[in-house]
């Protein structure tokens, strides 16, 4: 059964304001195979802040069950051959979620200006 549904938009200019300031911020919340998606794309700076909606999306789908201490590189941002994207899952999260029996399904969005993720998490 359906257990939550979580939406985020993200400004894509903004966003890319913010990964210029923090030089850190990329590899806090982005794991390598994520960058390397990104950064092979026409559009980089889009699909970073499609992937950071996705990462918040997929916290408010938790609600009050998200681990408040759970690193964003848990939460893996993955696109199959056909480009469809999904949630990959690890360390803490991965061990949580598994217990649980939780199922997360993704789907995003974008224009030049905005980044769109809808996450929905069944269990
Ligand atoms: C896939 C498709 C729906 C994307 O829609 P769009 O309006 O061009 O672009 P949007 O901004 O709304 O969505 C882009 C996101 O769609 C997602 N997406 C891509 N392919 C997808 C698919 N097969 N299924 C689900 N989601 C998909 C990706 O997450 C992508 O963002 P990302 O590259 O940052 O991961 C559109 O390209 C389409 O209908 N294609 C027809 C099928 C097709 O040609 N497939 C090509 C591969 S076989």
């Amino acid at each position: 059964m359906i257990a939550g549904i979580g939406t985020d938009i993200v400004g894509v200019e903004d966003f890319e304001r913010r990964l210029r300031r923090t030089a850190e911020l990329k590899n806090f919340v982005f794991t390598p195979q994520e960058i390397a998606y990104c950064e092979a794309g026409r559009a980089p700076s889009v699909r970073f802040a499609a992937r950071f909606a996705a990462k918040e999306a997929l916290m408010k789908a938790l609600g009050g069950g998200w681990d408040e201490t759970a690193s964003f590189k848990e939460i893996e941002i993955v696109n199959d051959e056909s480009g469809k994207p999904s949630f990959r899952f690890h360390g803490r999260v991965a061990k949580r979620l598994s217990k649980d029996g939780t199922v997360a399904h993704l789907s995003l969005s974008h224009t030049d200006q905005y980044a769109l993720a809808f996450a929905v998490v069944e269990k």
